[in-house]
């Protein structure tokens, strides 16, 4: 799985599928269903840890174009789950509807950010989604509306195995002042992150409303290193990973960067980042 998530780290996956329909998908996951063989869906892993022993099932990735379009009717914008957020969050501003300024830079499917209400300082997905349509991992094919989805920090209710498609609703704005909040966005993410690196984004939720970066600055842990992996000195919830790598270090030093924070502030850091 080094080739499939951005840290570059993980062993195997025992079959990997790219269905090219969503008759194709519900073929391979009533097999699986069938099979009791483990399902796990892939967005850009870009939140994601695959351990260095691999995967034994089956890992999805909805990369063909039938899973990748975009289209804008009647007010409402409808994206596949492959679609890659930067690119939504572009044409979008190209057309002078805001509301996914906030995602910029955020980097990953609409599928994946849908799943952890992905967003920022300025809002998440969350607030502008209107519906999503899922399957379930038995291949049952349902639709939520918003009034029954439940968006929380970095999270939601959509239990269902795959998010197929989803609806947005955004307003009408001048693309240059669209275009001018991307920017703004970006550039704040440019200043407090290392975004030229080996990394999946921040690796804790923020407790209560504290910056987990900031607390784990504070334990003095920035620059710490366990292998081929270390604590970001530019932003302390980021862990970088360096040539020779492998996922056992990056599972050590986030159990490091627990404990101290723990001993410290007697906070419980809950992980952000998604461990297969
Ligand atoms: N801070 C430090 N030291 C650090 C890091 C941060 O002192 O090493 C301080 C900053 O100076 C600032 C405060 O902590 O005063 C908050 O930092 P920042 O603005 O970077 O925000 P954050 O709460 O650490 C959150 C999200 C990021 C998102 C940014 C900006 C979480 C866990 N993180 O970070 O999301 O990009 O806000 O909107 O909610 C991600 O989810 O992967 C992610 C990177």
């Amino acid at each position: 799985m080094t080739e499939y998530t951005w840290f570059k780290l993980g062993g195997a996956a025992r079959y990997f599928v790219e269905p090219r329909s969503e008759q194709e998908l519900l073929d391979v996951v009533h097999r699986c269903h069938e099979n009791s063989i483990d399902m796990y869906v892939l967005g850009r892993g870009s939140n994601l840890l695959v351990k260095d022993e691999g995967i034994d099932g089956v890992v999805f990735q909805l990369t063909h174009e039938n899973f990748n379009k975009i289209s804008f009717k009647d007010g409402l914008i409808c994206a596949g789950a492959g679609v890659d957020l930067s690119r939504l969050v572009r044409e979008c501003a190209r057309k002078g509807l805001s509301g996914m300024e906030c995602l910029a830079g955020i980097p990953g499917t609409v599928g994946g950010a849908l799943k952890i209400n992905a967003g920022g300082r300025f809002g998440d997905i969350g607030n502008v989604t209107q519906s999503v349509q899922l399957m379930d991992s038995s291949g049952y094919r349902f639709e939520r509306e918003r009034a029954d989805i439940f968006f929380g920090y970095r999270m939601t209710n959509i239990m269902a195995k795959f998010i197929l498609e989803a609806q947005f609703a955004l307003v009408q704005d001048d693309p240059e002042r669209i275009g001018r909040m991307l920017k703004e966005v970006w550039m704040l993410k440019k200043n407090s992150q290392p975004i030229n690196s080996r990394n999946a984004g921040c690796v804790f939720k923020n407790p209560r409303a504290i910056s987990a970066g900031a607390l784990i600055d504070k334990t003095g842990l920035k620059g710490t290193t366990i292998g081929g992996v270390h604590v970001s000195r530019t932003h302390a919830n980021f862990i970088i990973a360096e040539e020779g790598a492998c996922s056992a270090d990056v599972l050590k030093l986030i159990e490091v960067i627990r404990q101290r924070v723990h001993e410290r502030f007697d906070v419980e850091l809950e992980l952000e980042l998604e461990i297969w």
